[in-house]
C-alpha cells in the first residue's frame, strides 16, 4: 500500500490532499515534507512513518533552508534522535549530521554523471565541497589526479574530512576550509581542467574565480543555479557574457535539470568549456 493511502486509512480525519505520498529516507531517518495544515496530526503521522518504514529510527519534518551555509531547518518528530547518517550511493559513502547538513537526494545523478566524467590525470577544484557530496564521488569513481575542495562552514568541513578518510580518497583529496572567493584564483590558480560549483543563490558572484583556476589551455566548469523554468537561455545568456567580459572565450557544452526546486524553478547545471582569449 501506498504511504499516503496507509495515511489516510488509519488518518481519516486528516484531509488526504494534504498528506505526504512519501518520506525521503536517509540511512536510518525518514524526513518527510508535510503542509502546517497537518499540525494537529504531526505526532500520528510521524508515528505510522516509523511503522511503514521499517528500517526507518527517526521521522524529521523538513522546513527549509538557511544562509550562504545552506543549513537546513529541520524539526525532529518521532523515534530516537539519531543524527548523524551514513548514505551509500554509487559506490561511495557520505556521512553528515541531518541536523546541521544538507544532502540532496535529488542530486544523487548528477553526482554519478560528474563522477564519471572525470579522468584519471585531472586536477579538480571543488568550490563549494560541503560534505563531499561531488569531490567523494569524483575521488572513488573518476580517481583524478587532485581534488582541491573548498569549504567555509568548518561543521561541514569536518565532514569533508572524515567523508575522505571514510572513502580511503585521502591520496586523491586536498580538503581546505575556508572563502572559495578568496582561495579560488589566488592560492588555486591556472591548475584546474574542472571546476564544479555546486552552489545554487549567487554562484555567479564566484565565475570569475572559478575562471582564474582554470589552466590556461581551457577546461570544464559545472556551474549549477536555480532558474525560472522556462527563462534557461537567457540565463546561459547571462552567463556567457559574464565569462567573455572576463576575457574568457566560452562553449556551453551542454546544460541539464538537476531537479524541480519549486512551482516555478529548477536547479539546472550548465557544462562550460571556457578559455582565456590571450
Ligand atoms: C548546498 S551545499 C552544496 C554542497 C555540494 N556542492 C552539492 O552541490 O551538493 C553548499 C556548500 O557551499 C558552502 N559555501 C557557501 N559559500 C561558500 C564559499 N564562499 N566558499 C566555500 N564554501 C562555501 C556552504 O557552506 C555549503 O556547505
Amino acid at each position: 500500500m501506498k504511504f499516503k493511502d496507509y495515511l489516510a486509512e488509519k488518518i481519516p480525519e486528516a484531509p488526504k490532499s494534504l498528506l505526504p505520498s512519501r518520506a525521503r529516507i536517509i540511512d536510518k531517518i525518514a524526513i518527510l515534507r508535510i503542509s502546517s495544515e497537518l499540525e494537529p496530526w504531526f505526532k500520528e503521522i510521524s508515528r505510522l512513518a516509523l511503522q511503514y518504514y521499517p528500517r526507518v529510527r527517526a521521522v524529521y519534518r523538513w522546513i527549509g533552508v538557511e544562509g550562504i551555509e545552506r543549513r537546513p531547518i529541520i524539526e525532529h518528530l518521532a523515534g530516537e534522535r539519531v543524527r548523524v547518517v551514513e548514505h551509500k550511493e554509487y559506490g561511495w559513502k557520505l556521512r553528515l549530521d541531518i541536523e546541521r547538513l544538507m544532502l540532496c537526494l535529488g542530486n544523487s545523478y548528477e553526482r554519478l554523471r560528474i563522477a564519471r566524467i572525470v579522468s584519471n590525470n585531472e586536477i579538480v577544484v571543488d568550490m563549494f565541497a560541503g560534505v563531499g557530496q561531488f569531490t567523494i564521488p569524483i575521488a572513488v569513481i573518476g580517481k583524478p589526479r587532485k581534488i582541491y575542495s573548498v569549504e567555509i562552514n568548518p561543521e561541514a568541513y569536518s565532514y569533508l574530512v572524515e567523508n575522505i578518510l571514510l572513502n580511503r580518497v585521502q591520496h586523491i583529496v586536498d580538503p581546505i576550509l575556508g572563502d572559495c572567493k578568496k582561495i579560488v584564483g589566488e592560492e588555486i590558480k591556472e591548475i584546474a581542467d574542472r571546476v564544479v560549483m555546486g552552489y545554487f543563490g549567487g554562484t555567479i558572484e564566484a565565475l570569475p574565480q572559478a575562471l582564474e583556476a582554470l589552466k590556461p589551455i581551457g577546461g570544464i566548469i559545472h556551474f549549477h543555479e536555480l532558474v525560472r523554468r522556462g527563462r534557461e537561455e537567457d540565463f546561459i545568456y547571462t552567463i556567457k557574457k559574464k565569462v567573455e567580459e572576463q576575457g574568457y572565450w566560452i562553449d556551453v557544452k551542454s546544460w541539464r535539470i538537476v531537479k524541480s526546486y519549486s512551482k516555478t524553478r529548477n536547479h539546472i547545471v550548465i557544462d562550460i568549456y571556457a578559455r582565456r582569449t590571450n
